[in-house]
C-alpha cells in the first residue's frame, strides 16, 4: 500500500486529497505548549531528539493527518555551520548577520552533519512511529530564504540588506548562495536517509524578487538542490514552496520537484492550471480563515477542494497555521476534507 501523500506525489488525482498543514505542531496546541515550557529554548527543543519527536507527533495522533512534518527549522542550517542565532520571545529568529567576507568565515560546512545528528536522530524515531499510511516530510529552507535570515539577521518586509547586498558584492553573494545551496544537499539527503520519505523547500521570501533575480537566486539553486537529490536518492519526491511567487509559479514548476506549494495570494483555479498535471499542487486556505472558523471556513475550504479535484493536489494551508488557532476548527477542518 502506498501511502496517499506519496500516491499524489507520484501524479496521482487521489480523491479525498491527502492533507497535513504547515506548523501543524506548534503554539496552539496546548501539548506542545506544555513541551515547549519542559526546554530552555527553541533551539534546545529541536536538538532533543525524545522531544522533538514527541512534538512532531502531536498532530498526527490528534488529527490523523496524512503526513508528519519533522519538528525542526529553516535555520537550524546555519545555525549548524557555525552562525549565532537565537530565538527571542515574540520576537523571533535574530542572528549575527553575515555580510562580509570575515563574517563569512566562521561558517564551516565541515560541522554540518555532527551539529544535525539530533535531528537525523529524530527523523528515524519519528519514522519508525508512525504508520505506513502516514507520510514524513524532511525539510530545508531555500537558499535565498535562508541567506534572508543570516544577511539580514532577523525577519524583515523588504529584505533590503540581502538584496542590497546581492547587487553591491555579487561575489560574496554567489560564494554564500553556493554554501548554502551545497549543505543544502548535505542536509536534506541525511534526512532522506534517516527516514523522510519526501523533502520540502521552504522559500518563504521568493516573493520579494524581481523575476531575473527571481530565476538566478530562486529557480537555478532549487534546481541544483533537486538535480543533486535525484542522483542521489532518485525515488525520493521533493516539494518546493515558492511563496509569492505570482506568475513565476509555473517556471518555478519546471525546476524538477514533484509538488508545488501554493501560497494564500495565489487564486487556486489559477494555480491548478500554471501547474503541470503531473506535478501535484499543496495549499492554499488561508490561515486566517481556520482562525475565524464556521461557515467561512467552510466556503474557503470548498474553493481550495474544487480547484484541486481531479488533478494531483495536497490540501494545506497557504502558510503556516497562526498560534491563536483554536485546536478544534483544525479538526472541522480535517472532516470538511474528508468528507468531500
Ligand atoms: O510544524 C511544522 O511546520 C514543522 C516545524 C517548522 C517550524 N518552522 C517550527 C517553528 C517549520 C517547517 C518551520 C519553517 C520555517 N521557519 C520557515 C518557513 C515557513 C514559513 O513560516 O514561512 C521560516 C521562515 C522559519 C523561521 C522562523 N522560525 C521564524 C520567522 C520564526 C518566528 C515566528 C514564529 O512563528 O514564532 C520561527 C520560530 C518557530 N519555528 C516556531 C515553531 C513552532 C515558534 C517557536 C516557539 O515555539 O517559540
Amino acid at each position: 500500500m502506498t501511502a496517499p501523500l506519496l500516491r499524489a506525489l507520484a501524479g496521482e488525482s487521489v480523491w479525498p486529497p491527502p492533507m497535513w498543514l504547515m506548523r501543524q505542531a506548534g503554539r496552539y496546541l496546548p501539548e506542545y505548549r506544555a513541551i515547549r515550557g519542559q526546554s530552555s529554548g527553541f533551539i534546545d527543543l529541536c536538538l532533543t531528539p525524545v522531544r522533538a519527536t514527541e512534538v512532531t507527533l502531536q498532530p498526527i495522533r490528534r488529527y490523523g493527518f496524512d503526513a508528519a512534518i519533522l519538528f525542526s527549522d529553516i535555520l537550524m542550517l546555519p545555525y549548524a555551520l557555525g552562525a549565532d542565532l537565537r530565538f527571542l520571545e515574540g520576537e523571533g529568529p535574530v542572528l549575527k548577520p553575515i555580510r562580509t567576507p570575515a563574517d563569512m568565515a566562521v561558517l564551516d560546512a565541515g560541522r554540518l552533519l555532527a551539529a544535525t545528528a539530533p535531528i537525523m536522530e529524530t527523523v528515524s524515531n519519528v519514522r519508525a512511529a508512525l504508520g505506513p499510511e502516514t507520510t514524513l516530510i524532511g525539510f530545508a529552507g531555500s537558499p535565498w530564504t535562508v541567506l534572508c535570515y543570516m544577511i539580514e539577521g532577523h525577519g524583515s518586509k523588504e529584505f533590503a540588506e540581502v538584496r542590497g547586498l546581492a547587487y553591491r558584492d555579487p561575489v560574496l553573494f554567489a560564494a554564500l548562495l553556493d554554501l548554502v545551496t551545497q549543505t543544502t544537499v548535505t542536509y536534506l539527503s541525511a534526512q532522506i536517509e534517516a527516514g523522510a520519505d519526501v523533502v520540502m523547500l521552504f522559500d518563504s521570501w521568493a516573493g520579494v524578487l524581481p523575476a531575473a533575480q527571481f530565476r538566478r537566486f530562486v529557480i537555478e539553486p532549487t534546481r541544483i538542490i533537486v538535480a543533486a537529490l535525484k542522483q542521489l536518492h532518485p525515488a525520493t519526491p521533493i516539494i518546493g514552496f515558492p511563496r509569492l511567487a505570482g506568475t513565476m509559479l509555473s517556471e518555478y514548476a519546471a525546476t524538477g520537484v514533484q509538488g508545488v506549494g501554493v501560497d494564500t495570494s495565489a487564486d487556486p483555479v489559477h494555480a491548478a492550471a500554471a501547474v503541470p498535471a503531473h506535478i501535484a499542487v499543496q495549499g492554499n486556505m488561508d490561515p486566517l480563515v481556520l482562525v475565524a472558523g464556521g461557515a467561512a471556513m467552510t466556503e474557503a475550504a470548498s474553493a481550495v477542494l474544487e480547484a484541486w479535484r481531479g488533478r494531483p493536489a495536497i490540501f494545506n494551508l497557504g502558510h503556516g497555521i497562526v498560534p491563536q488557532t483554536p485546536p478544534e476548527h483544525v479538526a472541522a477542518l480535517v472532516k470538511l476534507v474528508r468528507d468531500a
